[in-house]
């Protein structure tokens, strides 16, 4: 079961790193939950760096045995993650979104962040670290386009209470993987997609264009309808919300 046992710490470079070091050590079992009061040096996606103010956040990775996937459907694993935040932040009285691929939004900032790091054994997955970073409890974002669960409900919310809810989504989502339910999660997942089906512009390598979000492939590409109709799949980088 995922969270049965929940390492608190006061202060580690990264949490990711930390169940990393573990698995090195052969120190970790499946389902172990890291929870820190404050990273030195927070991984963000695609290299950036995640900031966070001490104490005042969820700064959280748990490490899974994910050999249920393979490779190439490894996206399905995003979607548990994002499906199951955005059911904690409604527990809570917040409605969220999901921005692809994997940040989560409420109306247009962000309150959380994804940085899933996976172990390959051939063709499937052997293991993963699921890093999360929500904002909780922090009001003030120094020229960033993020909120926080505080800024949204005027209250305070433990990070130990928020940390426990979300483990219980997660659990109940990973249920429904593993009972191959995959269909459904598609459906969660697209119910609280951001953007999806609105018209908007967007920029590709060949310039901006007004379009509509259509969904996600299997893969994890972004599936996007230009005006004229035509349907275009565009991979992390490719495409850009204006
Ligand atoms: C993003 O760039 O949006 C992803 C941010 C992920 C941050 C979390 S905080 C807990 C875990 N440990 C890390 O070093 N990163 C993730």
């Amino acid at each position: 079961m995922i969270g049965r046992k929940i390492i608190q710490l006061e202060c580690v470079d990264s949490t990711n790193n930390y169940v990393a070091k573990m698995i090195l050590e052969n120190d970790i079992e499946f389902g172990t939950v890291i929870l820190a009061d404050e990273q030195l040096n927070g991984k963000g996606q695609r290299g950036s760096v995640w900031h966070s103010k001490s104490g005042q956040n969820l700064l959280f990775s748990m490490y899974l045995d994910s050999a249920i996937l393979s490779v190439s459907n490894q996206f399905v694993l995003s979607k548990v993650v994002a499906v199951s935040i955005v059911k904690a932040l409604n527990v809570f009285g917040v409605e969220s979104k999901i921005k692809w691929p994997n940040d989560v939004y409420v109306h247009d900032k962000k309150i959380a962040g994804v940085l899933i790091e996976n172990q390959i054994s051939g063709q499937n997955l052997k293991s993963s670290i699921i890093g999360i970073g929500l904002n909780l409890n922090q009001t003030e974002f120094e020229g960033l386009n993020a909120t926080s669960l505080r800024n949204e409900i005027n209250d305070f919310v433990p990070v130990y209470d928020f940390a426990l809810s979300l483990i219980n989504q997660f659990n109940s989502c990973w249920v429904m993987l593993e009972q191959g339910e995959v269909g459904e999660i598609n459906r969660l997942y697209l119910n609280d997609f951001y953007l999806i089906n609105l018209e908007r512009y967007f920029r590709d390598s060949k310039g901006a264009f007004l379009g509509k979000i259509k969904g996600v492939t299997e893969n994890g590409y972004l599936i996007l309808e230009s005006k004229e109709r035509e349907k275009k799949i565009y991979d992390l980088k490719e495409v850009s919300f204006i």
